[in-house]
């Protein structure tokens, strides 16, 4: 019975290239459908005001805060100019209280500037940076929101393990200046920046051919840039630059092609987003422990290979995480005894036979395999839609990819290029290349905040 399990599973996560293929066609499809007007695709398409990207001429203190996972930080970066860059760089992590994740908006909002105002604190105190400037901040808020100008935006819905609802509609730059000043904290917010958006401009920052950020983390996301006369939405004056980066949102993005299965439509129905951020659910660090977890637990329901055990942790929602998976599907031990660990440490999995620990790790694999092999697909959609993917490509095209899963999640990672080189074939994926961001969308914000208060400094002179 347990192989049966597994062997359906196998079968209806199988994601062969003419599929793939599919599936990034309709991505290509959507994002034209969502630039031409609101609400045009599920995959939302958000205009960023972020018309220019950071040069590497930035010069200055800036700050960052960087809200969106489980955890948030917050960064100092002095940019030293001339392509010096980044000259020094400190930050703090914070995790957030999960209680706050569903709580109200001023706590969250006043959590968030009471650790922002003991960081600037500590650092003043050890560097005496205060110049009598007024701070200038860029935030990261990595959840869709809907920007009338660069420094301003308000909640379209929470993702990921948020459910704030007295924050959906709100100005969140408007909350978090209240909140700061409710600290006493003298900052003024530049920017407003999804992470993807991040990703995109702290490696455009080192690199001129980056064309793509994106983030495979606790969520899923990309951001790039487009012409803005190829933006039907864009209502009044085009930016100067003629360019406008697209927060993309594509999490949200659904095709009839997605191989599904019922561990999914059960996670999605049981979500706190039912029938929403698909494609989320199927690629992303919150999710995939997740799905494994449900397989193990039908497999327990029907079988016996676990021997006798107590259900009630493997019934827990999310109590499997992806970093479990990922040290399961790693483990190179002979008897596979980090399976073993952690199926007793997480889920009270007791007894188990080499057997069954084999087909732990293949269940993981075709979680993780899927996940990658659809994350392909949708960098493959954006390059299709930039008509970056054909032969005769001259150009070098490189995409950031940041967060947690891409970054240790090796097979992930590993299936992801091979992937993508598939569906591109040889001579377009040479012209490719996927490299990991570090810690982009934090930088990414502070250099943002730096070319938008330059931009305004210079216009004003
Ligand atoms: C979710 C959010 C999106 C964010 C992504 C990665 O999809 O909606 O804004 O970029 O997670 O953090």
């Amino acid at each position: 019975m347990a192989e049966q399990v597994v062997a359906d599973l196998r079968d209806k996560c199988e994601t062969p290239l003419p599929l793939l293929r599919e599936v990034a066609l309709a991505m290509a499809h959507e994002m034209g459908a969502g630039l031409q007007k609101e609400g045009g695709s599920r995959v939302k398409m958000l205009l960023s005001y972020v018309d220019k990207l950071p040069t590497g001429r930035e010069e200055g203190l800036f700050y960052g805060l960087d809200l969106g996972g489980t955890n948030f930080r917050v960064l100092k970066v002095q940019l030293g100019g001339n392509q010096k860059h980044v000259v020094n760089c400190d930050s703090k992590e914070v995790s957030i209280p999960p209680q706050l994740m569903s709580g109200s908006s001023s706590e969250l909002f006043g959590f968030i500037a009471s650790e922002l105002a003991k960081f600037v604190a500590d650092e003043e105190n050890c560097t005496n940076i205060s110049n009598g400037k007024k701070r200038e901040l860029g935030f990261t808020f990595s959840f869709p929101v809907k920007q009338r100008s660069v420094a301003s935006g308000t909640l379209v819905k929470w993702t990921k393990a948020f459910s704030i609802d007295d924050a959906v509609g709100e100005d969140v730059v408007a909350k978090l200046q209240t909140a700061m000043e409710k600290q006493g904290l003298d900052m003024h917010i530049a920017a407003l920046i999804n992470d993807a958006v991040g990703t995109l401009a702290g490696a455009r920052y080192y690199d001129k051919d980056v064309v793509a950020g994106i983030i495979f983390g606790t969520g899923t996301n990309a951001a790039y840039v487009e012409k803005a006369n190829a933006i039907p939405k864009l209502e009044g004056e085009l930016p100067r630059s003629g360019d406008m980066v697209i927060n993309m949102e594509w999490g949200n993005f659904y095709s009839s092609h997605l191989p599904i299965t019922e561990y999914d439509q059960e996670l999605d129905n049981e979500s706190l987003n039912p029938g929403e951020q698909i494609y989320e659910k199927l690629t992303s660090g919150m999710y995939l422990g997740e799905i494994v977890r449900r397989v193990l637990l039908k497999i327990s329901l029907h079988s016996s290979i676990f021997g006798n055990m107590d259900h009630t942790k493997l019934q827990t929602h999310f109590l499997l995480r992806t970093p479990h998976i990922s040290a399961m599907n790693h483990d190179k031990t002979p008897d596979l005894k980090i399976v073993a660990e952690k199926l007793e440490e997480n889920l009270a999995i007791t007894s188990t036979s080499l057997e069954t620990r084999k087909l732990v790790v293949e269940i993981c694999d075709i979680v993780a395999r899927r996940a990658a092999r659809l994350a392909a697909a949708g960098l493959a959609g954006i390059l299709k839609k930039l008509g970056r993917d054909c032969n005769d490509q001259e150009q070098r095209s490189v995409i950031a990819i940041d967060g947690g899963l891409f970054e240790h999640y090796t097979k992930f990672r590993e299936y992801l290029d091979i992937t993508l080189a598939e569906l591109l074939g040889e001579e377009a994926s040479k012209s490719v290349a996927v490299k990991h961001a570090d810690d982009g969308s934090g930088i990414g914000a502070a250099l943002i905040a730096a070319s938008q208060s330059q931009y305004c400094n210079a216009e004003s002179d």
